[in-house]
C-alpha cells in the first residue's frame, strides 16, 4: 500500500461492475461482451443509438433479465440476482421510460404502491393514509426539492414533470437506494421540465446516489454527466470523462465513425 488512500478510495472499487455481459433474445443478440462500471456518486451516461443494448444492458442491471453470460460485482462483491427484488434489496432500483405509475392513484399511493404503510387499531391492520402521505411529501420536499399543490389527487392530473418526480421519490424513499438508473428520463418531457429534471439528478448525485442515466439527447448528457458509456450495436465502444470530450466526438463514437475517443 503506497499511493494515499483518498486517491485509492476514488477509483479503486466501483459500486457496479459489470463484466462481459452478453444477452441473447432467441438469435438476436442485444449485447455482446459489455463491460460497465459506474463509481459511488456519479453520473454516468449510457448513449447509443436505436437498439444499441442500452434498455437490455440496464434491465440486467436491475435484474429485470438474466444475463446470457458475464458477472456484475457491488462493491467488489458478486451479485447474482433472479428478480428486479433482489436488486431493490441491495440498492439498485430504476425508473423506466414509461413510467411504472398508476395514474389512478395518488402520489402517495404510488410511492407505497406494493408496500403499504399499516398501522393497528384493536387489533386490525388499517392503512396508515396519514403516514404515507407525510412521508411521501417530506421524500419529494427533501430529497426532490418538489412541493405538490395538492396530494389529494389522482396522479394523472399532475404535469409530466411532476409525475416523474413521483416515479423517482418511489425508488429514492428507499433508504438503501444508492444506484438509480433512469431510462430517458426527459423523453417526454418540455424545456422546463427537461431542465428541472437534470437539476433534480445532479441534485441525487450530490447526495451521493450514482444515477446511470440513458438518453439519447447529448445536450443533457453533456450537462448532467461525469462520464458517458458508449453503446453501438451490442457493444461497447468507449467510455470517456465527460469534461475532456466533445459532443462530436461522441456522436461520431454512436454512428461508428470512430470507435475510441480522442482522449
Ligand atoms: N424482449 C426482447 N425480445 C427480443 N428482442 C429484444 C428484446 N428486448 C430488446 N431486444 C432487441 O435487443 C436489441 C437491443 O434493444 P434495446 O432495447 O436494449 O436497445 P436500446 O439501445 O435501448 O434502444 P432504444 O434507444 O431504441 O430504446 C434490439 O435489437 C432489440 O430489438
Ligand atoms: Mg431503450
Amino acid at each position: 500500500m503506497t499511493s494515499d488512500s483518498e486517491s485509492t478510495n476514488h477509483s479503486a472499487v466501483p459500486v457496479v461492475r459489470m463484466r462481459g455481459i452478453t444477452k441473447r433474445f432467441g438469435g438476436v443478440l442485444a449485447l455482446d461482451n459489455v463491460d460497465l462500471d459506474a463509481r459511488a456518486g456519479e453520473v454516468l451516461a449510457i448513449v447509443g443509438d436505436n437498439g444499441a443494448g442500452k434498455s437490455t444492458l440496464i434491465k440486467i442491471l436491475t435484474g429485470v433479465y438474466q444475463p446470457t453470460s458475464g458477472s456484475i460485482e457491488l462493491d467488489g462483491q458478486r451479485f447474482e440476482m433472479s428478480s428486479h427484488s433482489d436488486a431493490i434489496a441491495a440498492g439498485i432500483d430504476a425508473v423506466y421510460q414509461n413510467l411504472a405509475i398508476a395514474d389512478h392513484l395518488t402520489p402517495a399511493e404510488n410511492l407505497f404502491l406494493g408496500s403499504e404503510l399499516t398501522r393497528s387499531v384493536l387489533g386490525i391492520k388499517l392503512l396508515d393514509n396519514k403516514r404515507m402521505k407525510d412521508t411521501a411529501v417530506r421524500t419529494l420536499k427533501e430529497r426532490l426539492g418538489v412541493e405538490l399543490k395538492s396530494m389529494d389527487v389522482p396522479t394523472e392530473s399532475l404535469s409530466g414533470g411532476q409525475r416523474q418526480a413521483v416515479a423517482i421519490a418511489r425508488a429514492v424513499r428507499h433508504e438503501n437506494l444508492r444506484v438509480l438508473v433512469m431510462d430517458e428520463p426527459t423523453a417526454a418531457l418540455g424545456p422546463q421540465e427537461t431542465s428541472r429534471t437534470l437539476q433534480l439528478i445532479k441534485s441525487l448525485r450530490d447526495q451521493g446516489l450514482t444515477v446511470i442515466v440513458i438518453s439519447h439527447s447529448l445536450d443533457d448528457v453533456f450537462e448532467i454527466s461525469d462520464r458517458i458509456h458508449v453503446q453501438r450495436r451490442g457493444r461497447c465502444v468507449g467510455v470517456v470523462e465527460t469534461q475532456t470530450t466533445s459532443n462530436e466526438d461522441v456522436l461520431a463514437m454512436i454512428v461508428g465513425s470512430k470507435t475510441t475517443a480522442a482522449a
